[in-house]
């Protein structure tokens, strides 16, 4: 094939050590801050019941197909994105630009994920140490407020966690990625689900349950459902090839369909869990729900500090946002080492090392919340570029890569993996093929403001 020759080859390359252990890591990928901090407030804000029912609908027509192209792209190049697109679609460059895109978007998203997930960190410490114990509305949000605002803590924290980051992913496929979202994976389902009990003994649990679940149409605007898309996409990791990558190092007999199925649902499930669990703590403190990106670092900690063993609570909320920030963060800077390697054949440790150190630097700037462009923080043009532009493109570069472009002798063997399913191929042939590139489109369209908001 034209356009793979300077790659390293598949010999070198890591492999999953188990089928278990590859859902792990794409699970691990897809449940991150995502699910944790910004689903919950989308629901609030985007309508309850309403909001829930059109990100299924997004996730099932959408979000599941993108994912099973994304690996069947990545299982059958056995290679990162760039020369995977390179080499299935005959050495056209146009191509290769959709894997750049990818890396762009891993490394701009990472740099600002990592403050957040810093926020996470210096929360654990506050929680430990007690000083979440007797928080009063007031001081929480004086207390966000000061660690928004002081530049240097922000560093530090994101130095740390961007040093765990590359701790992991500098151990390779089965012996980092893996092996860390083999033990972090599991340990986060037994904090969800424990959570989850508690919040079921409290009294606000009816009131939390009706606010997530009851639809409120009032709150339904056009862009609800753009906005469920846009969400579904990050919440995925699709659209940037993580899971490309992620399936570069899955072995040719297993099952794609099953395991994008499996993915989701985990995705899906822990966005619920985190919702069903948080409104039932706010309202059993009396609090009001916030609808913002405040909820989980201000109106949380309040409610922590108001009910009964909050102490013990707000470290395992934390730490299970932690484990789910981490396993994410590990995949965005995979996809980024990854290419490096299969280009350019650098060794891992000095991919990962620097190419680990650049993301930081590039991330520092988010961390000063008052360096304002325009109308936006540094912060914020990250964050819009990567996941409301980046993101839907690729996603839809993808689609019709896989629709189109790719030998569709190709894409059925891998869609089937020796199965019979040539009716639920061709449900998903034509959502990849027309369904998924119009969607896409109109969340494009809507992000850069040509569909107005409401
Ligand atoms: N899915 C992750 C989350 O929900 C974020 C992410 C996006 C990770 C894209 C990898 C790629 O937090």
């Amino acid at each position: 094939m034209v356009g793979i020759q300077k790659d390293s080859g598949t010999a070198a390359r890591g492999q999953w050590g188990s089928r278990l252990g590859f859902i792990f890591a794409a699970a691990g990928s897809a449940v991150g801050l995502g699910n944790i901090w910004k689903f919950p407030y989308a629901t609030a804000e985007g309508g309850g019941g309403w909001f829930v029912l059109i990100y299924i609908a997004c996730i099932a027509v959408v979000g599941l197909p993108v994912m099973m192209s994304e690996i069947i792209i990545g299982r059958e190049a056995q290679r990162s994105p760039v020369p995977a697109f390179e080499g299935l679609s005959g050495g056209k460059t146009m191509w290769s630009l959709v894997g750049w895109m990818g890396v762009v978007a891993g490394f701009m998203i990472l740099s600002y994920y990592s403050i957040v997930a810093g926020w996470v960190l210096d929360y654990i410490k506050e929680a430990v140490t007690g000083g979440l114990s007797d928080l009063t509305s007031a001081g929480s949000e004086a207390m966000f407020g000061d660690l928004f605002q002081n530049f240097g803590r922000n560093v530090l924290w994101h130095a740390l966690f961007m040093a765990a980051t590359v701790g992991i992913v500098l151990g390779g496929v089965q012996k980092g990625i893996e092996r860390g979202a083999t033990i972090m994976m599991p340990a986060l389902f037994v904090m969800l689900i424990g959570l989850m009990i508690y919040a079921t003994t409290l009294d606000g649990f009816g009131a939390g349950m009706e606010f997530v679940f009851e639809p409120k149409g009032d709150k339904l605007e056009p862009g609800s459902v753009l906005k469920a898309l846009g969400q579904a996409f990050f919440s995925l990791s699709l659209g940037m090839g993580a899971l490309i990558t992620y399936g570069s190092y899955l072995s040719k007999k297993d099952d794609i369909v099953f395991a994008s199925a499996a993915i989701t649902g985990m995705d899906l499930f822990v966005a619920l869990m985190a919702a069903m669990i948080m409104f039932p703590i706010v309202f059993s403190a009396g609090l009001p729900p916030a609808g913002d990106a405040g909820l989980a670092f201000i109106t949380m900690p309040v409610a922590f500090a108001t009910i009964p063993g909050g102490t013990i609570l707000a470290v395992v909320f934390f730490v299970l946002l932690l484990f789910a920030a981490l396993t994410s963060a590990i995949s965005l800077l995979e996809v980024v080492v990854a290419t490096i390697i299969d280009k350019f054949g650098w060794t891992r440790k000095r991919t990962t090392l620097v190419v680990g150190a650049i993301i930081f630097a590039v991330g520092v700037p988010s961390g000063k919340s008052d360096l304002m462009i325009g109308s936006k923080s540094f912060f914020g043009w990250m964050e819009m570029i990567s996941s409301n532009i980046l993101l839907p493109l690729g996603g839809m570069a993808i689609a019709l890569f896989v629709g189109w472009v790719m030998p569709q002798s190709k894409v059925y063997e891998n869609f089937n993996a020796g199965r019979e399913r040539a009716f639920a191929y061709r449900g998903w042939l034509f959502l990849v093929r027309f369904v998924v590139p119009v969607a896409i489109l109109l969340v494009f369209l809507h992000a850069v403001g040509i569909i107005p908001n409401d």
